[in-house]
């Protein structure tokens, strides 16, 4: 396939600008370029530190107990976050450096990782100790050969993948987010499900509409009710925005339906983390991927 060069024809004034090029939403091939220059350079949110990590002698694991782990797959590469036996956090690439088999499958609590095809092993920091019947090859080094690392982060409760190992720190894209959540009592934060929703679109589609806040009146009259929206704000920054709106002043029956809302809060983490505030508590969720 041939593909045009990439023209953003985007005005930094944004009373200037147009939306972008049907074909941008549409060619595969773009869509290729956005996988690697965008999505595998960015922090990914892949998780929370109360992922499930299976049971050991009847007690229940999560990633944040000791030789733990659990996969994920970010822009269509499979990864395995563990965390070895010194308590570190790490990710990897869950591709087998001898024939791309999976590392690992699912989630559990292991010392060790040996690959579903052939049975190489590899230790949760990453090192291959195990290639059976692989002997007398020459030039082969196994300490050459150990799982592909990536960046790994935690802010919070929420872990974060990036495949680009000179990428900025977490914190510089979440910017003033800690600072403005610190009056969340996140340790009482408790993981309550994880719901997968596909929808038929390109990934760009999703995030403009989640952005704004225009059809609000019309699509969420039930919001609509609740917020202040002639004072709806959006403030973007280098990596995230955030949008605010304060709740209208209440009833007496409108208070005891809402007791505990003060603003509609949310932010965006480029490209596609969300971090939503409702009801006190706030909700982490990862946006589509294409
Ligand atoms: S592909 Fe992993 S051991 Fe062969
Ligand atoms: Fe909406």
């Amino acid at each position: 396939m041939v593909t045009k060069p990439l023209h953003l024809d985007v005005h930094e004034q944004i009373e200037c600008a147009q939306t972008l090029a049907s074909r941008f939403y549409t060619d595969p091939a773009i869509l290729e370029i956005e996988k690697s220059r965008i999505f595998r350079r960015t922090w990914q949110l892949v998780g929370t530190l109360s992922q499930a990590c299976g049971e050991v002698n009847g007690g229940k694991r999560t990633i944040s107990d000791p030789e733990s782990f659990f996969t994920a797959d970010v822009a269509d590469e499979p990864i395995i976050v563990v965390r070895d036996k010194q308590g570190e956090l790490r990710a990897f690439s869950n591709v087998c450096r001898h024939r791309a088999g999976p590392i690992a499958l699912g989630s559990g609590c292991k010392n060790v990782l040996r690959c579903q095809y052939h049975g190489w092993t590899y230790t949760l920091d990453g090192r291959l100790i195990g290639t059976p019947d692989v002997e007398d090859v020459e030039f082969f080094d196994r300490s050459t050969m150990g799982m592909v690392p990536f960046r790994c982060e935690t802010w919070e409760k929420f872990i974060f993948v990036n495949f680009d190992l000179k990428a900025e720190p977490l914190a510089a894209y979440l910017g003033q987010i800690p600072q403005q959540a610190r009056g969340f009592q996140f340790d009482g934060l408790q993981f309550a499900e994880r719901r997968d929703y596909v929808i038929d679109c390109n990934w760009k589609v999703y995030v403009d509409n989640y952005l704004e806040g225009y059809h609000i009146p019309i699509a969420h009259p039930g919001l609509m009710k609740e917020i202040d929206y002639a004072q709806y704000r959006t403030d973007t920054f280098r990596f995230y925005s955030q949008q605010f709106a304060p709740i209208r002043a209440m009833n007496e029956s409108d208070r005891a339906s809402f007791p505990r809302k003060d603003a509609h809060n949310l932010r965006v983490v480029f490209p596609r983390s969300h971090l939503e505030k409702k009801s006190g508590a706030h909700q982490a969720l990862g946006g589509v991927q294409r």
